[in-house]
Parts: structure tokens; sequence; C-alpha cells
């Protein structure tokens, strides 16, 4: 049935072209298959790979084995089509209905047509026409790169001090490892490339750059600057973009290690290429988050959210969702400012709402970035939501405890939802609280605000969740049993990530 399906599609969808060359080389009965209009190898399948797939299965990839030949595919013909026809590969997650308003330049989804043009040939494959076409010596597509680093040759590149060891069995709390930057002057950053040298056990690592004014604090909303993740990694902006990274700033790596059986260690480093001078926008990072999440026990599909006002006007680049093994769907969207905005930033509930990114399904496993093929403009006075469900069941296979009340933290077992966006300002004017290096302590009232749920001016026990109760006793200095806004400030600032370890 299945093969009948794709050979309809393929006659009817799949692009049509000449195999001359090799038709005289097929036997009679092989040129029946011929007619049927066999894809082939360099003209139809190539193309699709090259598209979606050897960003990862290349050399030196990310995926564990390249798909960079025609031979490399026919080896596990049969892996990559169930692979496929699954929807397991390639890993894309928004939902782009033909009618979606933005679309993401790193789209990696197939098309119908795609997937039947792929399919097809894969199955053929054992097909002596597959063979006698030539498609088996087919040249590899073009260009392999060898050199790992994809930015090009970095200006500067910065590593671990040490290699991090990694145990075989088990889990691994987060690492976090500061690294100071060292560089004479603030640096515009047109490129940057996150590359561990143990990929295998590394599941992600976010970096976070804290500017030296605030020099011992890391906050999940601040100071955003770069990301590993598989089929990530790295970012290169066009010439009227960069980021900044103030002179004497310290990189933050934060790194989540799976053991996979076998003890290794790792020693994570960033290339970063320069721009010469200032660009004619500044690329910014904000996190949107809602430290307040409380998910109860047994629940599968527990609703969360959290807006802000967007102080500016501003053009988005991407966004990058995150949230822990419980995350089950995540959408953004944003709400066009009404006329009546002038009185002090009060959005109309009229002001009308489209969805920027929508993922159904949401994975843990694959922290991806969605980057706007048209970078999206924003109002001032708009609002900017993030709406998630969280599946807190025992259906969800990878819940650590469906039994448990979940809370804001970093552990795995805890939960996070934050909507990391990549934005410039049009014109001027306030960035968005957070979104730059600088701004942690305006971010830390809103952290502490999240923890202080009765809103009293000081945290209880009860209040917070898991990271909170964990630290409740170092935070509270004067063992009052109350954590008051001095106390939060003196413990955030004293928590130096490098201990965390
Ligand atoms: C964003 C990066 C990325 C892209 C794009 C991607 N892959 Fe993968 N692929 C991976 C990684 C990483 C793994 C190994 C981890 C895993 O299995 O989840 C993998 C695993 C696989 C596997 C083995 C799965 C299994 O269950 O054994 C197949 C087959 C595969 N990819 C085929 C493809 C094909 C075909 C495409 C393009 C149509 C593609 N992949 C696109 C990253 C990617």
């Amino acid at each position: 049935m299945l093969a009948f399906v794709s050979l309809v599609f393929l006659l009817f969808a799949a692009p049509v072209r000449g195999n001359d060359a090799s038709l005289d080389d097929l036997t009679a009965s092989d040129r029946v298959t011929a007619t049927r209009e066999q894809p082939d190898y360099t003209n139809d399948v190539a193309p699709i790979i090259a598209r979606a797939c050897t960003q990862c299965h290349r050399v030196d990839g990310v995926a564990p084995f390249s798909l960079q030949s025609a031979d490399d595919l026919l080896k596990r013909s049969r892996n990559i089509a169930r692979a496929v026809r699954d929807g397991l590969m390639p890993p894309w997650f928004a939902s782009t209905p033909s009618d979606a308003r933005h679309r993401f330049k790193n789209d990696a989804s197939l098309s119908a047509q795609d997937k039947a043009t792929l399919l097809a040939w894969l199955e053929s494959s054992d097909h002596p026409s597959a063979r006698a076409s030539g498609d088996v010596v087919a040249a590899p597509l073009a260009p392999i790169t060898r050199s790992a680093w994809r930015i090009g040759e970095p200006d500067a590149i910065l590593e671990l001090p040490e290699a991090i060891e990694i145990k075989a069995e088990g889990t691994m709390p987060y690492v976090n490892v500061r690294v100071a930057t060292n560089f004479e002057s603030d640096k515009w950053i047109r490129a940057w490339e996150v590359i561990p040298s143990a990929r295998e056990v590394v599941h992600h690592v976010l970096v976070f750059a804290v500017a030296p004014d605030a020099k011992n604090t890391m906050d999940v909303s601040s100071g955003f600057f770069a990301a590993f993740v598989p089929g990530g990694g790295m970012r290169q902006y066009d010439n009227t973009r960069a980021k900044l990274l103030p002179k004497g700033s310290t990189l933050v790596f934060q790194l989540h290690y799976t053991p996979n059986g076998r003890a290794t260690s790792d020693r994570t480093k960033i290339g970063l290429v320069f721009a010469e001078s200032a660009p004619q926008y500044e690329v910014r990072t904000a996190g949107i988050f809602d430290a307040k999440l409380d998910i109860p026990p047994n629940n599968a599909s527990h609703e969360e959210g959290t807006s802000i006002t967007v102080p500016a006007d501003i053009r988005i680049l991407s966004w990058m969702p995150h949230m822990h093994t419980r995350g089950k769907s995540f959408r953004a969207s944003m709400t066009h400012p009404s006329s009546s905005t002038d009185d002090g930033g009060v959005v109309s509930e009229t002001g009308r709402s489209e969805i920027l990114l929508d993922i159904p399904r949401y994975d843990f496993d694959w922290q991806l970035s969605y980057d706007y093929e048209t970078p999206v403009d924003v109002a001032k006075g708009a609002t900017l939501t993030i709406d998630a469900t969280f599946d807190n069941s025992a259906d969800n296979a990878e819940n650590p405890d469906p039994t448990q009340r979940v809370r804001w933290g970093q552990q795995t077992t805890d939960e996070m939802l934050i909507g990391y966006l990549e934005y410039e300002l049009r014109d001027g004017g306030a960035p968005i609280g957070g979104g730059r290096v600088r701004d942690v302590v305006a971010d830390r009232a809103r952290q502490f605000a999240a923890f202080d749920e009765d809103g009293d001016g000081a945290i209880e026990r009860n209040e917070g969740g898991p990271a909170v109760r964990r630290s409740f006793d170092a935070a509270d200095a004067d063992h009052d049993d109350r954590v008051t806004r001095a106390e939060f400030d003196l413990f955030v600032s004293r928590s130096n990530p490098a201990k965390n370890r």
C-alpha cells in the first residue's frame, strides 16, 4: 500500500527529469522501472539531502553518520526510510501551515513531495536499475567540509580551562564553568560557534555572557549568548548585525552531559569572529520566562504562560524555546498594540493577535532555534506572550516522576519555561529588560517578585518551589525564616556558578 501511495505521488508530484545517459545500460525489464520516472540520486535525491540532512549528517557533523553520498544512503536505506516515514528525521518541530505568516530559514522539514521522492528512491535502491544508473558511485555532495569550524577561522577561541570528566553511568547535574574573555576592548561578534570535544555525551550547552559590573551573577533571562544543541551550535549575522561582548565579560558555560555508558572527558570551546566596527543593529537576546510555574502531579496537559509589553520598536530574528522533559507544546504570539497605548502602555484586549512560533510537540532532546526567513517587526507597546503545556503524567515516557508537584528550577527534575528571543531595536529606545548583560539588576527584581508569591516583600519557605527551598537556609542570612530582597540580592551575587560543580 505504501509503495503504491509513493508511486502515485511520484507520478503526479515528483520532478520529472530525463535519465538518458543511463537508459542505454538498462535491460528491458529495468526500462519498465525507468519509465515510471524512478527518481535518481543526482537530480532528485541529492538536493533534498543537501537541504534537509547534511547540515547534521556530514563529516564531523553532530549526527552519528554522514549522508553525503548515495552509498551512505544505500548502506542504511531501511533505517532511513523508517526515520523519514515516521517523521523522526529531520528533526523539526514548528508547525508552518501553508498560510503561516512567518517562515524559518533553518526549516529542515520535508514536503510531502520530497518525502515521497526520497522514499521511492530508497525503497527501489535494491533494484538493479538503481545501481545500473550509477547512483551508487555518484559523486558525494560537495563540499565536504573537514574544517571543524563552520563559521570560518575564528578570531578568538575560548575553551574550558580544563576537561570535564564524564561518568560512564547515571545522570550529571548541570556543570557551570566560568571563562574570562580578557579582550582589551568591547568586541562586536559577527559569528559564533560552540563545539564540544565529546559530542556524544553533550546534551546541550548554553553560554551566558556576564558583564564585568555583574560579576557573580548568572540569571537565565539575561546575557544568554550562545548555545550548542544538535542541529544548531552556531550563528552568523549579516553585515548589518553583530552582538556586543563588553570588555571584561566572563562567559559562563552551562553544560548538560548525558553519560552514555563509556566514561570520557569533554573540553567544549567557543569560536568568535569579530566585526571590525559597530554594526547598524546590535543583536540582543532576551528571555521571557515564567518562574512562577506550578505544575500539579498527574496532569497530562497543564497550561502555563506569561507576557511582556515590548518597550520599543523591535525586530525579532529568532526564538529558542526552553523547557525540560515535561514540556509538551510551546507557542509564542504577539498582540499588536491598540491605538490607545499612549496612556501608559496598557494594551487593549481588542488588539489583533498573531502566532509567531507554534510548536505542537515540544521535544526536550532537540533544543532547536527557529530563525525567521524575514525578521518580524514588533511595535512598541505590543505584547509578546509565551504559552506552553506540560505533561506531568505517567504517559510521558521522559517524565522523571508524575507524582511530584513541579516548580521552577535548574535540574531536569524541575521545570522551566523560557522563550529566548534574538532581536534588535529598530530605532533606538530601551531594550527588553534583561535583554542585555548589563540589565541583570532589573531582572533580579522580576525574579524576586516571581518567588515572592504572596507579594509581602519577602520569600517564605513555602514559596518559589524547590529551587528556592534548596537554597533557602543559605539565603536567609538572619535566620528569621524570611528571605528579604536584600538577602536575596546578597545571596545571588555571592553564588559563584563555578561552585555549582
Ligand atoms: C538537526 C540535525 C539533524 C538533521 C537535519 C537530520 N538529522 Fe538525522 N540524526 C541527527 C542526530 C543527532 C541523530 C542521532 C541521535 C538520534 O538518533 O536521535 C540522527 C539520527 C538519524 C538516524 C538514525 C535514527 C535511528 O533511529 O536509528 C537516521 C536514519 C537519520 N538520522 C536520518 C536523517 C535523514 C534522512 C535526514 C534528512 C532527511 C536527517 N536525518 C536530518 C541529526 C539530524
